[in-house]
């Protein structure tokens, strides 16, 4: 499947893949802040084939495709959540791709039987009461309490994505998480550098996940952010950015 994208800047690339279920407007402020740096940032917003077994190596195929035709010898892919499930298909099936990963509030492996379950019991709630369901399964559960009680901002923002985002779409992407592959195995092989980011109160995938990815991949450097839940770089973006900076910059190839 053919994916929308945008690219912006020139300079060294960096793919950024977005959680759901949001879209590519969740790296809006981070992508600002590579670009004003000189970076090259591109951002696909995913879509997911309701038919497909394993739907999420779809979506890393179609995003390798737009790498291959931007010419593009190899990228920094960084991804968030679903995002970063998707970077491992990529960097499982086109490793030549990858120059570096970068894996913000994400997890290797599959889900267990009783996520998958939740997952087709909210797949039900959608097609009952449309994104609601999203709202009432999910919302809390992406912030932190700091950005719950004083940042009602940011949590509105979010919930007007996601209330506006495609229930279709949200239903593919479920059923694309529920049936994707366990990339646990991976981990020891990856030997490109990798950054992971984690917020320090994420309930969704927890800090004993990164330090799960930081033990196993290899030379790898974990950054916790503080006062921040699952969407760690819209919560805390003045500190995500500088980690998510740091690391890129030190990338050379
Ligand atoms: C996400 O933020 O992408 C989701 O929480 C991922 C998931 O449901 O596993």
């Amino acid at each position: 499947m053919k994916l929308k994208y945008q690219k912006h800047g020139n300079g060294k690339p960096i793919v950024l893949i977005h959680g759901f279920p949001l879209d590519s407007k969740m790296w809006t402020d981070t992508a600002e802040s590579l670009i004003a740096e000189g970076f090259q940032v591109i951002l696909p917003d995913l879509r997911f084939e309701a038919n497909i077994e394993d739907s999420l190596a779809n979506t890393a195929e179609s995003i390798a495709h737009i790498i291959i035709s931007l010419k593009l010898k190899k990228v920094i892919v960084g991804g968030l959540s679903m995002g970063g499930y998707v970077s491992f298909n990529l960097y499982r099936l086109y490793p030549e791709l990858v120059a570096a990963l970068i894996l913000c509030d994400t997890n290797s492996s599959a889900d267990s039987t009783e996520k998958r379950n939740s997952r087709f019991e909210t797949i039900d709630q959608l097609n009952e009461k449309g994104n609601q369901a999203l709202l009432d399964s999910m919302l809390e559960n992406l912030f932190s309490k700091e950005i719950l009680s004083k940042r009602p901002d940011i949590v509105e923002k979010v919930k007007q994505w996601i209330e506006d985002s495609d229930v279709n779409n949200n239903i593919s992407a479920l059923k694309a998480m529920a049936n994707r592959i366990d990339h646990d195995y991976l981990l020891n092989k990856i030997n490109i550098p990798t950054k992971i980011i984690f917020g320090e109160n994420d309930k969704i995938t927890d800090l004993t996940i990164a330090n799960k990815l930081h033990q196993n991949i290899k030379n790898s450097e974990l950054s916790i952010i503080p006062n921040a839940g699952h969407l760690s770089n819209l919560e805390q973006p003045v500190l995500f950015n500088a980690s998510i900076l740091d690391f890129v910059t030190r990338i050379n190839d």
